[in-house]
């Protein structure tokens, strides 16, 4: 079939919207209907060339949601006319790691997904003959795409797609910070540094896990009124007295959780040092800059801190997304409120340019 989908022809160029050829699914696989797509900070990493592991071209989107067109043989989890979430981090259940039942990193589909293909090493998407690579294992910029069952997470059909895709990644990787990799326990003390998609999520989190403090730091006094509307009880906006007021706050001692949703190391060594001694956790959520180190004083972990990070925040994606979209959907997260533009597939560059400017949340792709 053909189908419309924005293509990063080259690095740090804007993407071009145009017809390319989408081969039906094969063993395995799925052919999703796209009813929604978020714009996110990976896609316009890759697409600026400075992501090492990216390539071009290729059809770029991960954050989408959308209608079971099509199974290929053996597909036994969806069925046409299901609603799905589609999910950069798999789960097959099967692999080494799935069975663990100690991390949600899957093995099974992994090499692939890396260099841009499908499980058995070849892309469904084409354009005059030649394959065009697929993107996170999902090229959701587009009317359709072909994608692994493992990472298809079916849920309820009351929700509404464009709110339902913001799980797919930045909204489930702060709520699985706070929730699920590092689970604040109740009453807890907890300071969640950055207020974007991710960091809202931990505060969101945090305060379903019962916190009895959640304190947001962020630059953006717009970004902190939102952390309020979502669950934080205090916000501050960020500096180099962040640590020393967190010790002040707590006797001397620190935070019970810390989450660094913002991708500096200079924040996460801070996200390190407002643990509190003892028992404190640190769960680092963003993505480092290439080459970036964390540097860490040791007496800070001999002390009995936790330093852990997690990867969609240790959600395990087939499993528990559902269960958070059922959260939203029972009136506990504010989910509708991240959606702060409306955009079609034409105007995707439009998005990366409202990022660019931190203006809203997340711009969401609307396919008609
Ligand atoms: N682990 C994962 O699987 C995963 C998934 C999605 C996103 N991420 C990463 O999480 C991070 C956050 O993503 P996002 O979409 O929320 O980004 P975002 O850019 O929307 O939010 C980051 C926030 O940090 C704030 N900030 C900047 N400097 C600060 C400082 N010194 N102190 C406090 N706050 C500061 C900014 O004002 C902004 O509000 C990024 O690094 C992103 O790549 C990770
Ligand atoms: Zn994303
Ligand atoms: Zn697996």
């Amino acid at each position: 079939m053909q189908i419309r989908a924005a293509v990063l022809e080259e690095f740090a160029t804007p993407l071009t919207v145009t017809t390319v050829d989408l081969a039906a699914p094969k063993a395995g696989e799925v052919l999703v209907r796209l009813k929604a797509c978020g714009i996110c900070h990976t896609d316009m990493y890759t697409a600026s060339g400075v992501d090492p592991s990216g390539y071009a071209p290729c059809v770029l989107g991960h954050e989408g949601a959308g209608v079971v067109e099509t199974v290929g043989e053996g597909v036994t989890s969806v069925v046409p006319g299901d609603h799905v979430v589609t999910l950069f981090s798999p789960q097959c259940g099967k692999c080494v790691n799935c069975l663990s039942g100690r991390t949600n990193i899957c093995m099974a589909i992994r090499e692939q997904q890396n260099l841009g293909y499908l499980p058995d090493g070849t892309a469904r998407l084409s354009r005059d003959g030649e394959p065009l690579r697929h993107f996170m294992g999902c090229s959701t910029f587009a009317e359709a795409t072909v994608v692994s069952e493992y990472s298809l997470a079916k849920i309820s059909k009351d929700a509404p797609l464009a709110t339902a895709a913001l799980f797919a990644c930045g909204l489930s990787t702060g709520l699985g910070a706070a929730m699920y990799k590092a689970p604040v326990f109740e009453g807890a003390t907890v300071v969640v540094f950055g207020a974007g998609m991710v960091g809202l999520g931990a505060v969101a989190g945090a305060r379903l896990q019962n916190a009895g403090r959640i304190i947001c730091v962020d630059l953006s006094e717009d970004r902190l009124e939102l952390a309020r509307h979502h669950g934080a009880t205090d916000t501050w906006i960020g500096g180099a007295d962040t640590v020393d007021r967190v010790l002040e706050e707590t006797d001397g001692y620190g935070a019970d959780f810390t989450y660094e949703a913002t991708g500096l190391v200079g924040v996460m060594q801070q996200a390190v040092e407002a643990a509190r001694i003892g028992w404190g956790t640190c769960c680092v959520t963003g993505v480092a800059g290439k080459g970036e180190t964390l540097d860490i004083v040791p007496r800070y972990l001999i002390t009995g801190r936790t330093v852990m990070g997690a990867s969609f925040g240790g959600v395990k994606s087939r499993d528990q997304v559902p269960l958070l979209i059922d959260r939203y959907l029972a009136g506990d997260i504010d989910a509708d409120a991240f959606v702060s533009h409306r955009l079609s597939l034409d105007d995707v560059n439009k998005g990366f340019d409202l990022m660019h400017h931190q203006d809203g949340i997340r711009s969401v792709i609307e396919f008609s």
